[in-house]
Parts: structure tokens; C-alpha cells; sequence
């Protein structure tokens, strides 16, 4: 799928018309991704972002891209989760599970959720972490990390203004969203900036504004804090989620 591409500072911006052709070239970068780091290593490890934008491309790598992942090599884990249970119609785990996990019929020893049925939140983000460490060892260097971004310059449940947006040593914490479900679980900016390369899907009108603040390195926008120090970053955006730029 033809994505227009430009740099801006450590950032790569792929451009495509619309939601649907950049659903197609995250899924045929991914695709390319997953098998080149597959010659290198035994497992891939991605993470998941929740919200709506991902459901495109979710529905596309179990689709037509089914058969260019070799699933029984990647290895999910997930950027954020809302602290609900996992049938809640709000988990994100439950959103890949049904557009991902399910039709790829992914083994469960590669599915990793954020728990969400421990007694505190806290104690879960503890248990997360070291499911974490066990599988990636001292650093979490993913080899993918998807993210959304909301109109507040959220990403992951790293909202403005909250304490987690301080936290320099976990990989995991807890998350204060402004909107139910407001209790989250969430990557913290030391875990997403460990990352190999993260990828920002970022689509509509609506979100073009937050896109240019975040762009021009507004830094009280959570989104514009993720910058893997050694990894790859792209923006993929689709044509109005760009306007502007
Ligand atoms: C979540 C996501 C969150 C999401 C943004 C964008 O748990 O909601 O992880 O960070 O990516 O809110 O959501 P949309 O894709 O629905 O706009």
C-alpha cells in the first residue's frame, strides 16, 4: 500500500489516504517486520494497543495477512488494559481476542493479558512486570509496540497530567484515565522507550490537531514522550489525522 513518508526528527511519518490503506501498509510492514526479525531470533514479542483504531488492522492480520505471520512464533503482550474483567466490553483484551487472538487460533502460552482479577491494581502491575521479566530478562525490549493516541495526547493509559507520567524504574504501573473505566494498567514511558520500535496508528480528522502538538514535541502530551531511545519510531497516520502537517 503506497504511504507517503517524511522525518521529522527522530520520528518516521507514514502517510496513507485513508484508515483503510494504512491499515494495509501497517499490516504488510508488520508482516515484513515479524518475519525478518524470525530469521534472527525464535520469538517475536508485540504489543497490543486497545481503543478502535487497531481493529482495522487486527481484522486484516487475521484476514488476508493470516498466512504471513507465523503466529506460533509472536508472542502478545499488551501496552494497557483497563482494570476490568476480561469479558468486560471495555477490555482490550478482549478486543484482540476476538478480532486477533481467536481467528488465529493463537496458542495461550503466547497470549500474555494484563491481569486484571488480582486483589489491587498495583499488585497486578507487580505481576505483570515479572511475567515481563521472565520473558524479556533486565530490559523490555519489545520487538513491537503498538500504540494509540487520544485527542488529549494520551497513549496507552499514560494520561496528561497523571503520576504515572513520572515513574522512571517500573515497566508497569497504574493508570489514572479521566474517563471510565478510569482504573488502568499501563506500560510506563521507561518500558515504551526500551522498545525496538513502536509504532503510532493514528487516524480522523479529529485527532490532526493533537498530531502537530505532539509532532512539535509539546511535552506535556504523553504521546510525545515516547521516543525509544535506540528503537525505531513511525507515526502512521492516515491522510486527515495529517492535515496540516
Ligand atoms: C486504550 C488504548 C488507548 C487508545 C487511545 C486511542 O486502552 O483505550 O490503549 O491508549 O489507543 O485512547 O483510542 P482510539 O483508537 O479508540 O481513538
Amino acid at each position: 500500500m503506497a504511504t507517503f513518508e517524511r522525518r521529522m526528527d527522530k520520528r518516521v511519518l507514514r502517510i496513507a489516504d485513508t484508515a483503510d490503506e494504512l491499515a494495509k501498509a501497517v499490516a504488510e510492514a508488520m508482516a515484513e517486520k515479524v518475519s525478518r526479525t524470525l530469521s534472527q531470533q525464535p520469538l517475536f514479542s508485540l504489543v497490543l494497543s486497545g481503543g478502535n483504531t487497531p481493529q482495522r488492522l487486527y481484522r486484516l492480520l487475521a484476514g488476508e495477512y493470516a498466512l504471513q505471520i507465523d503466529w506460533n512464533r509472536v508472542h502478545l503482550f499488551w501496552g494497557d488494559e483497563r482494570y476490568v474483567p476480561y469479558d468486560h466490553p471495555g477490555s482490550n483484551f478482549r478486543l484482540a481476542r476476538e478480532t486477533l487472538i481467536e481467528p488465529l487460533h493463537i496458542p495461550g502460552e503466547n497470549v500474555h493479558p494484563m491481569p486484571t482479577h488480582i486483589d489491587t491494581p498495583s499488585q497486578a502491575a507487580r505481576l505483570y512486570e515479572s511475567a515481563l521479566r521472565a520473558f524479556l530478562g533486565n530490559a523490555p525490549r519489545f520487538d513491537l509496540v503498538l500504540l494509540g493516541m487520544g485527542t488529549d495526547g494520551h497513549t496507552a493509559s499514560l494520561f496528561p497530567g497523571t503520576p504515572v507520567l513520572q515513574e522512571r524504574a517500573r515497566w508497569v504501573a497504574v493508570g489514572e484515565a479521566p474517563v471510565e473505566p478510569r482504573v488502568r494498567l499501563t506500560l510506563t514511558l521507561p518500558a515504551l522507550n526500551a522498545a525496538k520500535a513502536v509504532y503510532f496508528l493514528v487516524t480522523g480528522a479529529d485527532k490532526a490537531q493533537t498530531v502537530q502538538r505532539v509532532l512539535a514535541g509539546e511535552s506535556v502530551l504523553p504521546a510525545a514522550l515516547v521516543l525509544p531511545r535506540e528503537g525505531e519510531l513511525v507515526w502512521w497516520l492516515d491522510k486527515a489525522a495529517a492535515k496540516g502537517l
